[in-house]
């Protein structure tokens, strides 16, 4: 194994915990596939010139975390997300040069997402709306009048910006928000995913600054490290984007891009306020940067409305706004919009081109027919029901089930609670050990640029019906009050092992 592992003897983390923190980011960045068999503890401790206990622990932790299996007489292996273990193999060569972030990122969001989809896992971790609220029956309807009424034009090509009956409509959806666009500022895209991903190709080089928040939407953390950018990360608090952080990076780093979730953030739930997106506007003016606005969740309310968007408070063309039905009408439909500033029009739109030419014209026209004929609102009043009775449930479970000292805030709209965990525990802990008892969560690094934020969770509260909502938290309860105990239990043997062993 070519591994270096860089221990800080004088350093106040134990020299177990940092071989442990050293071999997960391995794992879960994928330098060290399943499969792979690590060193024995002798030959790693005379390695690193540390006691073989050491090693013993650092193993121990992770064998109960879910990531290795011992075997006895064959040794010590790498598990797969599943908890099984393939063929043993040794780690294959990198074929190129990927940082361990940018890997380990990819990773959990590609597990998240898998995990989600299996039957035998109850998982809160993937940002999905309730299925049993997609309007299956009225998307049908839709396509079966579209493929009658228009027949070849809703399966020929069309213009890259999309089509324009569409735009109107969305163009009319948008002013019901405060948002004045014209049809042409307008371009349709496959999901808003594809939206942040055309606003990189067109304003961002590798190696410019870019701002995101810390935490933030993987897919934007993904989108913004594959274009090679440098990446600028302000804190998110209970009212949003902090943006007096904001202004010391803007002077020093001139971004060329600042990308916030200002309502329902995603993975936090937090709204920034009014006072805070005027301050955000204005600095967005003072040093001409761009701000893309991702408004996934602002329809998804569950009290009262929100803030107004950053993009109707926006009087000087410094906002682009992204907005789509994925998170309240239909997730796989993959369609989303963009209302460009006049500036930039041309160059989105070509991007767009050059990317997929532009989305389904099939889709299109069912949208447009379901926004016609179907209506939203019937739909919105029903699904946002669904997700506060289900959000309600999460909470009343929460407070039943975890332990003391793990913390979260209602969220006011979207889908997720943000939950941090006590001290003694970790998000990948709690990842794994959840995992084995059949509960998915998606663990906090995910989130932060930097992979920082082990002390948080974030939990999905529309995926599942009440009653399963209660099991699945029961379940985490339990997990999460196991490492409580088993933390506590390794204090107590650390305090008996004699430091000259360690
Ligand atoms: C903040 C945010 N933006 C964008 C997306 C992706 O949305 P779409 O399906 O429109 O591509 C998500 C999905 O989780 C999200 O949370």
């Amino acid at each position: 194994m070519g591994m270096y592992i860089e221990l800080d003897r004088q350093g106040e983390v134990p020299l177990y915990q940092q071989i442990r923190n050293f071999l997960k980011e391995q794992i879960l960045g994928g330098s060290l596939p399943p499969g792979s068999r690590l060193p024995s503890t002798r030959s790693l401790a005379r390695r690193l010139g540390v006691a073989r206990i050491t090693v013993q622990e650092a193993y121990d932790e992770l064998i109960s975390e879910g990531l290795l299996t011992a075997h006895v007489g064959r040794g010590t292996f790498v598990l797969g997300p599943d908890g099984r273990s393939p063929a043993p193999s040794s780690p294959p060569e990198p074929p190129w040069e990927v940082s361990p972030s940018r890997l380990s990122t990819r990773a959990i969001l590609r597990d998240m997402l898998r995990m989600a989809a299996s039957r035998d896992i109850l998982s809160f971790a993937a940002g999905v709306p309730a299925p049993e609220f997609f309007p299956v029956e009225g998307l049908r309807r839709a396509i079966n009048r579209v493929l009658r009424r228009e027949g070849v034009s809703a399966l020929q090509y069309d213009v890259p910006e999309g089509l324009l009956l569409l735009r109107q409509a969305i163009s009319r959806h948008l002013s019901e928000m405060g948002i004045a666009a014209a049809p042409e500022a307008i371009l349709n895209t496959s999901g808003t995913q594809q939206a942040i991903d055309l606003v990189a190709r067109t304003l961002v080089e590798p190696g410019d600054a870019v701002v995101l928040e810390s935490p933030t939407y993987i897919g934007a953390i993904d989108v913004f490290e594959a274009r090679g950018a440098k990446i600028l990360a302000v804190p998110v608090d209970a009212e949003g984007m902090r943006v007096e952080a904001l202004k010391p990076l803007l002077v020093r780093y001139r971004p060329r891009l600042i990308y916030t979730i200002p309502t329902f953030h995603n993975p936090s739930g937090s709204s920034m306020s009014l006072e805070r997106r005027r301050q955000l506007l204005a600095l967005a003016r003072e040093y001409a940067v761009p701000i893309l606005e991702d408004d996934a969740y602002s329809e998804l309310y569950y009290r009262e409305s929100p803030p107004p968007p950053l993009r109707a408070l926006d009087t000087s063309g410094h906002v682009i706004y992204l907005g789509g039905f994925s998170k309240t009408l239909f997730a796989g439909l993959r369609f989303g919009y963009m209302v460009v500033p006049e500036g930039l029009r041309e160059r989105l739109t070509y991007a767009k081109q050059t990317a997929d030419l532009h989305t389904s014209s099939l889709i299109q026209w069912a949208v447009l027919e379901f926004i016609r004929r179907e209506g939203i609102h019937t739909h919105l009043r029903r699904i946002r029901a669904a997700c506060l009775a289900r959000r309600d449930a999460m909470a009343r479970s929460m407070e039943v089930h975890f332990p003391p000292g793990v913390q979260w805030a209602l969220p006011q709209g979207g889908l997720y609670f943000w939950v941090r965990l006590p001290r003694e525990v970790t998000a990948f802990e709690v990842f794994f050990q959840g995992l084995a008892r059949g509960v998915a969560v998606a663990p906090g690094p995910a989130f932060f640029p930097d992979r920082s934020g082990e002390e948080y969770i974030r939990l999905n509260f529309s995926l599942h019906p009440p009653e399963r909502i209660e099991e699945g938290i029961r379940k985490l309860g339990e997990t999460v009050g196991f490492l409580l105990e088993r933390a506590r239990r390794a204090r107590l043997r650390r305090q008996r092992v004699p430091a000259a062993l360690l």
